[in-house]
């Protein structure tokens, strides 16, 4: 999902890049014989006015259909699920997707067994310090998803959706989650329920809002997920202008609720185009003034490029779930794209620059650049970070505009790993393969210092992040 201040609406962005996840990306074919080359020459443009993302730019989602059966949430109570998250803030933590609009709180539903043991074994004071999930009920959770998720992926592709229903135990297990792990929770609300005369009807929302109060949760809020296909998924047609209202009405009950100044997003309609846009256009025409920022869906999903278009934030796929492009595996290992969602964290910064291919070279050698993350403790004010894709099956070679040529630069370089080529799950950074060193630990990520005036390697579908040190860069102070 993409989040952009508003006003304004959302330019459908060009198709052009295949990055779509990264991982599938990095698992191309093992890089071929190295071949003497010119380096392509970089451009780089610097000067204000400059893009500014949000430091939340990379946030992730937690697909709402984990709470199918609740039992699943209890997975969020995995410290090393935890550990990955936190890798990951400053972030949102997004509960949305399909499911949102068939989920029914119930205030009086009893939490599941495994949810209770999971509580139970909370012995100290601070929960985010105590206690998770008794490692017998892990396990036989852990036996059981695989079924669970063929049963995601049905119902997700049949389009038939049944109702569920979460407990209060349901909203801590989540809430926990976000908290211990520093992300701000966005949840998605129902928008599905509604009133003979198809007004979205509250009553629901307003016992889950009472509850979240009661226990001074801080939560930004969504209603309604891709509400431009609420027909194909339960045959109802809402428009913009009844969309619209309904956020009216949320915005009302926030108002008069502890949420008085929390966040309302949306409309989280797919992709803009077509009838799309006319519905986000008569939405932004009638509840536009209560929203925070305007979401929609893409399929695609370019960091760089949505950085360089204004775009606040990108949630990127799901943390962890049913089906494809998450950035953890069943067993709460890591994927590629993990890795790759933390170096751009830890590295790139807020504030967008320029940067091209001199060469027509670029069609296949993707360049970004910002300032450096100076919350990493390695870097300052004024350093650069350029993050560069290599699509072509031989290694590329890419040269520093002139005026950088004496800077030490630090290379993060990424490369599927071990003999699996095409369907490594892990993979290494500067040569070392990428784990964690325990489920409390994340690995060092280790920079390789390059000399002065090198030009910048990248292999056959790698992904590099290259720190230019000490570049003084008046834009980046
Ligand atoms: C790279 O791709 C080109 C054309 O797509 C092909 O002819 C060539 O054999 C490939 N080289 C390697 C090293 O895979
Ligand atoms: C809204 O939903 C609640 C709970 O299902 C129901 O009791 C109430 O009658 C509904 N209100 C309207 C106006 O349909
Ligand atoms: C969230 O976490 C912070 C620090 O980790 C803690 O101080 C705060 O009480 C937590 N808030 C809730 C509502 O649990
Ligand atoms: C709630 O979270 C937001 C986002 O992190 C933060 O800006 C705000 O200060 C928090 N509000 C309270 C009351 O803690």
């Amino acid at each position: 999902m993409l989040l952009r201040a508003r006003p304004g609406l959302p330019v459908p962005p060009p198709l052009l890049l295949l990055l779509g996840p990264l991982g599938p990306f990095l698992a191309g074919p093992p890089a071929g014989p190295v071949q003497a080359e010119v380096a392509a020459e970089l451009d780089f443009s610097t000067e204000p006015p400059l893009h500014l993302v949000s430091p939340a730019f990379l946030s992730v989602t937690i697909d709402a259909n984990l709470a199918t059966d609740p039992r699943f949430l209890t997975f969020l109570g995995s410290p090393k699920l935890r550990t990955l998250a936190k890798g990951l803030s400053p972030a949102y933590l997004r509960f949305g997707g399909t499911k949102t609009d068939f989920l029914i709180f119930d205030p009086k539903k009893e939490p599941t067994f495994e949810e209770r043991s999971y509580w139970q074994s909370q012995v100290n004071q601070d929960i985010c310090e105590s206690g998770s999930i008794p490692s017998d009920v892990e396990k036989s959770l852990q036996l059981e998803w695989p079924f669970q998720e063929q049963l995601l992926l049905t119902e997700q592709y049949q389009k038939k959706f049944k109702n569920s229903t979460y407990s209060r135990s349901s909203v801590d297990m989540l809430y926990t989650f976000a908290n211990c792990s520093g992300l701000d929770l966005i949840f998605g609300i129902n928008a599905l329920l509604r009133t003979a005369d198809l007004q979205w009807n509250s009553s629901n929302a307003q016992l889950l809002l009472d509850y979240c109060s009661s226990k001074s949760y801080n939560i930004s809020w969504e209603l309604g997920n891709e509400p431009n296909s609420f027909r194909k998924k339960a045959g109802i047609f809402i428009d913009g202008l009844q969309l619209g209202k309904d956020f009216i009405e949320l915005h009302k009950l926030l108002g008069k609720s502890a949420f008085k100044t929390a966040k309302l997003y949306g409309p989280d309609v797919g992709q803009p185009r077509g009838k799309t846009v006319e519905m986000l256009r008569s939405f932004l025409k009638a509840g536009g003034k209560v929203i925070d920022s305007v979401t929609w869906h893409q399929w695609l999903d370019k960091l760089g490029l949505s950085a360089r278009m204004g775009i606040e934030v990108v949630m990127r796929q799901v943390l962890f779930g049913a089906g494809n492009y998450h950035l953890v595996d069943k067993n709460f290992e890591p994927l590629p794209d993990y890795w790759l969602s933390l170096l751009f964290k830890k590295l790139v910064g807020t504030k967008v620059l320029m940067a091209s291919v001199k060469s027509p070279e670029r069609s296949k050698l993707r360049v970004y650049l910002h300032c450096t993350n100076i919350n990493h403790p390695r870097y300052k004010e004024g350093d650069l970070t350029l993050y560069a894709l290599n699509l072509y099956n031989v290694t590329k070679r890419l040269q520093l505009p002139y005026y950088l040529f004496d800077k030490r630069v630090d290379k993060y370089l990424i490369k599927p790993s071990g003999p699996d080529g095409l369907l490594s799950k892990s993979v290494q950074l500067n040569g070392q393969t990428l784990k964690m060193v325990d489920d409390q630990t994340l690995p060092a990520l280790t920079e390789k210092p390059l000399r002065p005036g090198s030009s910048l390697g990248l292999p056959a579908f790698s992904y590099g992040f290259f720190v230019i040190r000490n570049a003084k860069v008046a834009a980046c102070i």
